[in-house]
């Protein structure tokens, strides 16, 4: 297996297929990072380590402050540590009894074992004994009773690592963290890049491509959720490294709150970076024998550049992460009413959308805000999640039936950690709603936040969820969040505790979902947050789908999907098909580019489907076949961005089946030329000593899909050499963002 200790140099090298990582216990008891990248042997690569004396980097006093050479200030450390002499950004960071800010560990023991760690409370990657092993490694501060626990998971065959860390205080007296991050890694060569996700709503994780300079820089959210504005998923990367090329590490942090990730080249030229909560809404009291679990980060390192390590997150995400009974089913093709009718519908008009769904092919209505309290707009009713029957004219239970006797699946919204002002629970309980004492709450949406961190409020939640899910044939939930959170202060927690609140509150999200998603295995749970407001891995454990965007544009979505693809398989984006002139953009696309843009995500339609032609209709019963057809290969194939939206005037990716047997090249043109320069792609993940048939997806063997088709030719055979080392020629655009599906499939060995 991956984990080897080498008992008289103290060296931990974590071998998977194609990257090593290595750490040493030194003779001071130091855990040192000797190194993580390419795959090397077990070789102790502390000897890499420059030990030089350097002015105004101190000397630690235990070593008799005589040894000059010595100094925590430019050592590669595996957690670095508060006040102690590492001048740089830290992970941990205590304030003691007495008020100083002072820790430092020491290498105290470890243990190695078959499977996978878990964590009580919080999401984690899992695995069998077969397929990871888990390395503890203790670590102690004498002075404090501090102890640390760092839990290493190894992915052999996957290439994957997982990091995670347990704080115990075994002292006699409270402590407070107010930095427990999750991850630190130097890097004592190379000159790196990193690739950071920014947004906001309706644009979320636009790729940004810096170097990592001298300095600290961060991406991060105080916002209560992972949020639009920064993903936690960040790539490192070596300068030269590129889509295909190149040394590149990703890291995806398993929580769907604050979050800070920070890198600093310090002054020889190393490379840190830390990840973990949030450190400005965080104080957590540690009271002498309590413990504090700080959540996992994924990290994986590819030669193969940034779709390397796409890919490698790809296959954890949806074999390691996602769960339950919706891990491996086909999830079902979907309609929402939300752009269809916005908060103006009744029963009827939904069965009405329901009927035509049924009849074109699809598998499930979604029934989005509105059906509850009173909420005929967004500025009330969050919270009385009774079903409103007056407007629906029946019992949630009829509406059920009805739809469910079409033969769809009937799936519901909710909005669980929000209350509205003009709402009965607010009424009942005012001090559920999150304020700080004595000062006006931040409105947004005209709403406010639910105070998830107590446990009352989690109770009430379940219970009334659960009844709603009992009453009627559901099965799936659309679980919404539509602000930021503010105010950060909870009625429960006395005051020296307040610092706890934020993350107490994603505590009691994850408990919350945890006992409905166990309680209820049959229902597809869909994560939201005003779209993509928390996209992250923590949900996906609970939620394997999330909407992946409020905008629903066709050449928005190639953007967001785009760097969204960098750390989440298709399989877990939430893509739809909806009305046009946009409602977001006011653009017109044509519906086979729509399509083609959904058909890389979860798929499914959100208009009134009432309100199309008959011409219509035919086109997206065809673009439901093809997806139905294609769903293997889309949903589990590799996934390679083969043209970037960001420049160009054609946007193309490919998913081929992990066995080489097919492969689907989608392209989208988002700009239109008189006299085009063509666009050439070199296709991947093909068999090379293979032919291919290419033909428009979803049109009949030998026969043209449409108009487009007859100045192209109906099918081709080609060499998978030729296609991966030559290139394919895309067709040319025909009008405005015109899209391209070519299917190809594999017909001899
Ligand atoms: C934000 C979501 O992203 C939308 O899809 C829709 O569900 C609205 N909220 C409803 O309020």
């Amino acid at each position: 297996m991956g984990i080897y200790f080498e008992e008289k140099s103290r060296v931990f090298t974590l071998q998977t297929k194609h990257s090593t990582y290595q750490m040493k216990a030194d003779e001071q008891g130091t855990l040192l990072h000797t190194w993580y990248g390419e795959k090397t042997d077990n070789t102790d690569l502390s000897c890499l380590i420059a030990r030089w004396d350097r002015g105004f980097s101190g000397n630690p006093f235990s070593v008799g402050g005589t040894d000059r050479n010595y100094s925590l200030d430019t050592l590669p450390q595996e957690y670095s540590c508060f006040g102690t002499g590492d001048y740089r950004i830290s992970a941990l960071k205590v304030e003691n009894a007495d008020g100083s800010r002072a820790v430092s560990l020491r290498y105290a023991g470890h243990t190695i074992e078959k499977g996978k760690y878990a964590l009580c409370g919080l999401p984690a990657a899992y695995g069998t004994p077969e397929e990871a092993e888990t390395l503890a490694v203790e670590l102690a501060d004498a002075d404090s009773g501090i102890s640390v626990r760092l839990l290493y998971g190894v992915f052999e065959e996957l290439d994957v690592i997982t990091r995670a860390v347990q704080i115990t205080n075994g002292g006699k007296e409270g402590v407070t963290l107010l930095k427990a991050a999750s991850l630190c890694l130097d890097w004592q060569t190379g000159d790196y890049d990193w690739l950071t996700f920014h947004g906001r709503h309706a644009m979320e994780r636009n790729l940004q491509r810096t170097g990592i300079a001298h300095g600290v820089q961060s991406v991060g959210s105080v916002r209560g959720a992972s949020s639009h504005h920064y993903n936690p998923f960040v790539m490192v990367c070596a300068k030269n490294a590129d889509e295909e090329h190149g040394d590149c590490y990703g890291f995806s942090f398993v929580y769907s709150g604050e979050f800070l990730m920070e890198t600093e080249k310090d002054q020889i030229d190393q490379t840190r970076l830390v990840c973990g909560i949030h450190p400005d809404n965080f104080a957590w009291r540690l009271e002498p024998g309590e413990s504090f679990i700080a959540p996992e980060v994924l990290m994986t390192y590819s030669p193969q550049g940034q779709g390397g390590v796409s890919r490698i997150f790809h296959r954890l995400i949806r074999e390691h992460v996602c769960r339950g009974q919706w891990k491996h089913s086909r999830r079902p093709v979907l309609v929402n009413n939300w752009e269809g009718t916005y908060f103006d519908f009744t029963g009827d008009k939904l069965v009405d959308i329901a009927r035509d769904a049924a009849e074109l092919g699809i598998e499930l209505f979604v029934m989005d805000d509105g059906w509850f309290g009173k909420r005929d707009d967004d500025n009330s009713g969050l919270g009385d999640w009774y079903p409103n029957e007056k407007k629906l004219g029946c019992t949630l239970k009829e509406l059920g039936e009805r739809i469910t006797a079409l033969g769809l699946r009937f799936g519901i919204w909710f909005e669980p950690e929000c209350i509205s002002i003009d709402s009965d629970l607010y009424r009942a309980h005012p001090e559920w709603a999150v304020a700080v004492p004595g000062r006006s709450p931040v409105l947004s949406r005209n709403q406010l936040i639910l105070d998830f961190s107590r446990k009352d409020v989690q109770d009430h939640l379940i219970e009334r969820i659960s009844d709603v899910l009992k009453s009627a044939p559901i099965t799936y939930v659309k679980w919404d969040f539509n602000r930021s959170v503010c105010d950060k202060y909870s009625n429960a927690l006395p005051a020296g505790r307040q610092g706890e609140m934020a993350h107490r509150f994603v505590l009691g999200l994850y408990r919350v979902l945890e006992t409905l998603t166990q309680a209820f295995p049959e229902v597809l749970f869909e994560g939201c947050s005003g779209g993509g407001g928390r996209f992250d891995v923590g949900m996906l454990y609970y939620t394997p789908q999330i909407w992946c965007s409020d905008d629903t544009d066709a050449i928005e979505r190639l953007q967001i999907q785009y760097g969204t693809s960098f750390g989440y398989p298709v399989s877990t984006m939430g893509a739809h098909v909806s009305a046009v002139p946009n409602h977001q953009t006011g653009r017109v696309t044509p519906l086979s580019a729509r399509g083609c843009v959904a058909m890389a995500g979860t798929f499914g339609y959100e208009l009134d489907l009432n309100r199309l032609t008959e011409e219509e209709k035919e086109e997206i019963r065809g673009q439901i076949r093809t997806f139905k057809e294609l769903y293997d290969c889309i949903q589990y194939g590799e996934y390679y961005r083969l043209t970037s939206p960001l420049s160009g005037s054609c946007t193309v990716w490919e998913t081929a089946a992990p066995d080489g047997s097919e492969a689907l090249v989608s392209a989208v043109y988002h700009h239109v030329q008189a006299n085009p320069v063509p666009v050439y792609v070199k296709l991947r993940g093909l068999d090379e000593t293979a032919s291919y048939r290419i033909r428009l997806a979803g049109a009949p063997e030998g026969q043209g899909q449409d108009e487009r088709q007859t100045e192209h030719k109906a099918e081709e055979i080609r060499s998978g050499a030729a296609l991966m080392h030559a290139g394919l020629l895309i067709p040319p655009a025909k009008g405005d963002y015109c899209a391209w599906q070519l299917h190809l499939v594999r017909i001899n060995q």
